[in-house]
């Protein structure tokens, strides 16, 4: 299989994006040029394959020790602290977010690195940000800590493009919708309870207003747009760390209005409690037209293709359970 020459590193790898960005990765690359990086989470399924490392990423040595035994030429930082667990525990969402996205651009800088991917996330953006349409340049006064290290991470990635010339590249994710792996500590992971939910139990109460409108993502898209980006030639991104992307912006009633086109009982009901304040503080819609114009960015899924698509293949994981 040709590989590209590429060597690559995935931290956060058993996260929720992380867990699906891999099988993809391997695929492309051949599964002994992809090193999965975990942490606290065990790899399953799909990702026992290829070499694993324990790293934590606010140690920068280990970070460096895998870099250097591997060679790896590729980074796609995916660890990080949401939104939700970051209000529970801001003091580690700054040593995750901040302090580990700095090592792993050190170590990209001191190695001489090809590429390193840090994601982004609407959550950079906050109540002083247009909210419908959000330009691409724009306020970024968040007010949670996620939030906070996300702009840390852009600015940095940025710097890091401009003052060192390492190919930083980044997206503002929306929330991400998956069946394989579990969301964990964020305020769109209401979005992916429900279908859980409805299938098990047909009713959901959901932590956010009915009318809490939100940019979203299926997976498919998520994964693309990520390798889209890295496969960019340089020369036409005039952003880096901080691309705008959109796909599906809906609300938690809307969703619920698609789902029962599937399951005619579903019932849901609602019970905001504190991630409400952070919803309340992201935008609605997103204007990606910079993504789309510098790399050809361009979503598949709509709120009803996800939607079918999601029912049918959790329905087959939960039946496997
Ligand atoms: N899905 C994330 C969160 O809700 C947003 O990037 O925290």
């Amino acid at each position: 299989m040709p590989t590209d020459g590429r060597r690559i590193l995935v931290t956060g790898a058993t996260g929720q994006i992380g867990s699906e960005l891999v099988p993809e990765l391997q695929r492309r690359y051949g599964g002994e040029n992809v090193v999965i990086g975990i942490h606290s989470r065990p790899p399953r399924g799909d990702l026992d394959s290829g070499p694993i490392e324990k790293i934590d990423v606010t140690k920068k040595d280990k970070v460096e020790g895998v870099v250097k035994e591997y060679g790896i030429d590729t980074i796609y930082h995916m660890a990080a602290i949401l939104s939700v667990a970051g209000e529970a525990n801001p003091w580690l969402a700054w040593d995750v977010n901040v302090n580990g996205t700095y090592n792993v651009l050190e170590v990209a800088r001191e190695n001489g690195l090809d590429r390193v991917f840090v994601p982004s996330s609407i959550a950079a953006f906050g109540p002083e940000t247009p909210r419908e349409s959000t330009p691409q340049d724009t306020v970024l006064k968040p007010r949670t800590m996620y939030g906070l290290t996300k702009v840390s991470g852009e600015l940095l990635s940025n710097y890091y493009f401009e003052k060192f010339g390492l190919d930083v590249r980044g997206v503002r994710y929306p929330g991400i919708i998956s069946y394989k792996t579990p969301p964990g500590g964020g305020t769109t992971d209401y979005a992916v309870e429900i279908f859980h939910e409805a299938i098990k139990k047909g009713k959901y109460t959901c932590f956010l207003r009915e009318d809490s409108t939100l940019p979203m993502m299926y997976m498919p898209d998520c994964i693309k747009c990520t390798l889209d980006l890295m496969d960019a030639d340089v020369s036409r991104l005039r952003h880096h760390g901080d691309y705008n992307v959109a796909a599906i912006s809906f609300s938690p009633a809307e969703l619920a209005e698609v789902i029962k086109r599937h399951i005619p009982d579903f019932v849901i009901s609602y019970e905001p409690d504190h991630r409400q304040a952070i919803a309340d503080s992201w935008p609605k819609t997103i204007d990606d037209s910079s993504a789309r114009s510098d790399w050809g960015w361009e979503p598949e899924f709509d709120l009803a293709s996800m939607t079918e698509d999601m029912l049918k293949n959790l329905r087959e994981i939960l039946s496997e359970d």
